[in-house]
């Protein structure tokens, strides 16, 4: 019987903690004691950074950008820009022309782990996520799909029957009847897969000692590349980390990871950094040698979900626009071209979950009015597209 025992006694709640404790807060848009959930920003641009032209059928001319949507620009720089999605804001009006002037590219924030699509071994709930999957085709959106393989303590991504699975052979078997029904269900539509999500401790720089490590072995995770590569040979296959942008021992680890996978043959095509920042703490050199170091592999590298909570400061939507400046710089400047952000507009948040509301990470303030951080991804775009 494999106790369900953890290397890592650290997640993401642990670090909300820490962050919030280093940084005092003092949330955006609390006014007199009310919740920014009730109260409109009171900093927030009032003039709109964003063209309003629908997409055309040629795309236009940006060389003067305000006339330009941002994802017109996103097309002309050549860049995949993306966000997180829920199915269930589709049917938003405002959410969906926000989406759709804004971004190329879609990520469901949570309709294809596998506890959502998957619940039970004989169950397939692929609704919500088709959902997303055939907006994205009838608005010619790109599609990342998010994620294959994910066990953390306190994450509810792998259902307890797969958790309940100690055999190797079982649960190999469970994840490649997994990953190719889920793969080959949306096949031609899904073109990147994140395959192994977060496969090294939060904080630390040691594998997490999750479920399939336990049974499978610290092979695991090259397995898993070659089922999903098998399942679907025409998807990029990605490795995506987090908190690798603040701490270097983990970056260190990630580059060393992703090195024994290229050298053992492993199908892997790129490595996704989340960045979870906070406003003001992007070290832009680290960032950029890990990129280096990783494209030096021979893998392509993503920015693939990008937030920047704000705390304290004199103008914080100024810091935040700046940390959003400059991730977006690090990467492009490195010659990567996939910029995914985790949510666009205040209104939905998983950081609201995370460090409580008001801390305003995203792009679009909760009633979709663009934010200094848009202009700065705008000018970002604009000057990739020169
Ligand atoms: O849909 C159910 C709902 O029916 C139920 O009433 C409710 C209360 O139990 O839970 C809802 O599901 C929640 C889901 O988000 C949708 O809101 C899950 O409990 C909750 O765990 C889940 O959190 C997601 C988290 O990953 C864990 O999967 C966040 O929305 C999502 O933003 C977050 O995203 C992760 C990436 O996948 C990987 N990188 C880190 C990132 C942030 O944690």
């Amino acid at each position: 019987m494999i106790i369900r025992a953890r290397s890592s006694p650290v997640n993401y709640r642990v670090v909300a903690i820490l962050v919030s404790l280093l940084l005092p807060a003092q949330a955006i848009g609390c006014t007199n004691g009310n919740r920014a959930s009730d109260q409109p920003l009171v900093t927030t641009t009032t003039q709109s950074t964003q063209a309003t032209t629908t997409t055309t059928t040629s795309p236009p001319n940006c060389d003067d950008a305000s006339i330009c949507t941002t994802r017109q620009l996103a097309d002309a720089a050549g860049v995949t820009f993306g966000t997180a999605v829920a199915a269930a804001h589709l049917d938003e009006t405002d959410y969906r022309t926000t989406l759709l002037t804004t971004f190329n590219s879609v990520t469901p924030e949570n309709e294809l782990k596998w506890a959502s699509v998957h619940p039970a071994p004989n169950t397939w709930n692929f609704g919500p996520a088709d959902k997303i999957i055939d907006f994205a085709k009838t608005n010619n959106l790109q599609v990342k799909g998010h994620n294959l393989i994910w066990d953390q303590e306190f994450v509810d991504s792998t259902p307890d029957w797969v958790l309940a699975i100690d055999d190797p052979t079982q649960l190999r078997s469970a994840a490649t009847d997994h990953i190719r029904t889920v793969m080959r269900h949306y096949r031609g539509a899904v073109d990147r897969w994140d395959v192994v999500n977060e496969p090294l401790q939060t904080l630390g720089a040691d594998l997490y000692d999750n479920h399939f490590r336990q049974v499978l072995g610290d092979s695991y995770i090259a397995e898993m590349f070659a089922i999903a590569h098998d399942a679907d040979p025409t998807a990029r296959l990605f490795l995506n980390e987090a908190t690798v942008e603040l701490l270097p021992d983990k970056a260190a680890a990630l580059v060393a990871l992703v090195k024994d996978l290229v050298d053992q043959g492993a199908p892997i095509d790129g490595v996704g950094i989340q960045a979870h920042l906070v406003a003001g703490t992007i070290d832009a050199v680290a960032v950029r040698r890990l990129i280096d170091d990783l494209e030096g592999l021979g893998v392509e590298v993503a920015i693939t979900e990008l937030d920047v909570p704000t705390f304290t400061g004199a103008d914080p939507l100024a810091t935040q626009a700046d940390t959003y400046s400059q991730a977006l710089g690090v990467c492009l400047d490195a010659n990567c071209r996939e910029v995914t952000l985790w949510g666009f507009t205040d209104r939905y948040t998983w950081i609201d979950a995370m460090f409580g509301p008001g801390r305003a990470p995203l792009p679009f303030d909760r009633y979709y009015r663009p934010k200094p951080a848009l202009t700065a991804i705008r000018e970002r775009l604009s000057a990739t597209a020169e």
